[in-house]
């Protein structure tokens, strides 16, 4: 057990991750759910328990969940979800996913300018998600070309189904077939690699932003996503270019500034690096 930074969960059993963890979208879910994506939440009671999960706050017992996660969501197999999306698999294509955004009552809740950015979206559907995500895609494709292979998931396309409009894109898989998982995965529901291992896989991602000047920020763990490669070495493929074109910034220097870009792409990679050996090796990361 020990306290989370920044806030006051405590590691139980296991953790959970707004991405990984496909809650259902009901009352009860949004009242549990943390302010930021990526935030660790701890759950009282082991994923395989036949009685609900409880989350514990100092030592105090304030929420619970169904017990199950959610595989489904109307009808599509559900890949994972973030802070605004849900990405399925694209049954008529295993090697596609689709991802579609989740009303307003199924995000996470964000800040006040996040919250009308999200307004705005719903008012002009091309400064929503998926749009912003393809057009980032698009105009990184235009400028590198093959360059781009296997560093960035493809996006291919929006396309109009029962469910919404998905954006259309390649799914990761791994050499089986499976699913790649996400690096929070990794970190926080099945840790399989070294801090080190998956550390390298970060300076590898971003010499390649630094090399070709990508002003991509949003480094956080769900971004990516984690392959073993032929040598033992790991790979981390990026799964949400959107960043490239939309921050959070007031006045975005660093996209004005190549000399800023570079710096901030180095503090997003050295936080990322950071969370990671927390994550796995809190003693080490102390030293
Ligand atoms: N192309 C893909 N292949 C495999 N898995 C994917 C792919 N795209 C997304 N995922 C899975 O879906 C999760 C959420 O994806 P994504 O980051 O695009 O959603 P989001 O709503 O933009 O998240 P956030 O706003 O929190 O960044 C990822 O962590 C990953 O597990
Ligand atoms: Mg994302």
């Amino acid at each position: 057990m020990r306290k989370m930074r920044g806030h006051g969960w405590r590691r139980a059993d296991c953790c959970l991750h707004l991405e990984a963890a496909c809650l259902p979208a009901t009352r009860t879910n949004r009242t549990v759910m943390p302010a930021k994506a990526g935030m660790t939440l701890a759950i009282g009671s082991a994923s395989n328990s036949p009685t609900p999960w409880t989350f514990v706050r100092q030592n105090r017992r304030v929420h619970t969940l169904p017990s199950a996660p959610m595989t489904h969501w109307q009808g599509l197999e559900i890949i994972s979800r973030g802070a605004n999306r849900i990405c399925v698999r694209d049954p008529g294509d295993p090697t596609l996913c689709l991802k579609f955004e989740l009303p307003p009552a199924e995000r996470t809740r964000v800040g006040p300018r996040q919250t009308l950015r999200r307004w705005l979206a719903r008012v002009l559907p091309s400064l929503g998600e998926n749009a912003t995500e393809l057009r980032a895609y698009r105009r990184l494709r235009t400028r590198l070309g093959d360059g781009m292979a296997g560093r960035l998931a493809t996006c291919h396309d929006l396309s109009v189904r029962t469910q919404g409009t998905a954006l259309r894109c390649d799914c990761v898989l791994r050499e089986d077939g499976s699913v790649a998982q996400s690096l929070y995965h990794h970190l926080f529901v099945d840790p399989r690699y070294p801090a080190v291992a998956l550390c390298a896989a970060v300076d590898s991602f971003e010499s390649w932003l630094l090399q070709n000047d990508i002003p991509l920020f949003d480094l956080n763990a769900g971004n990516f996503v984690v392959l073993e490669q032929p040598d033992r070495t790991l790979r981390l493929v990026c799964v949400d270019a959107k960043s490239v074109l939309s921050g959070k910034e007031i006045l975005p220097f660093s996209r004005w500034s190549t000399r800023l870009m570079r710096r901030k792409i180095e503090r997003r990679a050295e936080r990322l690096r950071m969370r990671i050996r927390a994550a796995l090796d809190p003693a080490g990361s102390l030293q």
